[in-house]
């Protein structure tokens, strides 16, 4: 398990929205959640992305056979390594949907159309720019 911390930390504190990546049967499978939801979950105290699932049904599907995710958040407002504004981190973990237990709990808590949390085991995060 890896925190989220660091540049990273300022990244995910101010990206707009998020992807998040899946591999499928028929090839990769792209999602989406919001910056903010994933800061009102609460990301940063330990090494775990709880993101709200509303829908994600061809996600859950593919991490039942795959659990690995790979995340990708950008803003403008840190600068990369070269000074200039824009950087982006790659995230990478095992992913799990979970419809029951404290994390869909709380996805459930504070967002009424979650049916539970996808819940992320950050592995890996690496900066782009
Ligand atoms: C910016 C953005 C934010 C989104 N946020 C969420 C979200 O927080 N939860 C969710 O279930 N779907 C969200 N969606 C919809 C998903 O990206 C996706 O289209 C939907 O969940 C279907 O997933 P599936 O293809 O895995 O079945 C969002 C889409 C966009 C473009």
């Amino acid at each position: 398990m890896v925190k989220i911390e660091g540049i990273c930390k300022e990244v995910i504190d101010k990206t707009e929205w998020v992807a998040i990546a899946t591999c499928g049967d028929s090839g990769p499978h792209i999602v989406a959640t919001w910056g903010g939801y994933v800061k009102a979950l609460g990301f940063n105290d330990s090494g775990i992305i709880i993101i709200p699932a509303g829908y994600y049904h061809i996600t859950e599907e593919n991490l039942k056979k795959t659990n690995r995710v790979e995340l990708l958040i950008a803003t403008r407002q840190v600068n990369g390594t070269n000074g200039h504004p824009g950087q982006g981190c790659s995230i990478s973990g095992r992913g799990e949907i979970q419809t029951s237990g404290k994390f869909a709990d709380l996805a459930k808590s504070k967002f009424s159309w979650a049916r539970g949390a996808l819940v992320i085991t950050v592995e890996k995060v690496s900066t782009q720019l």
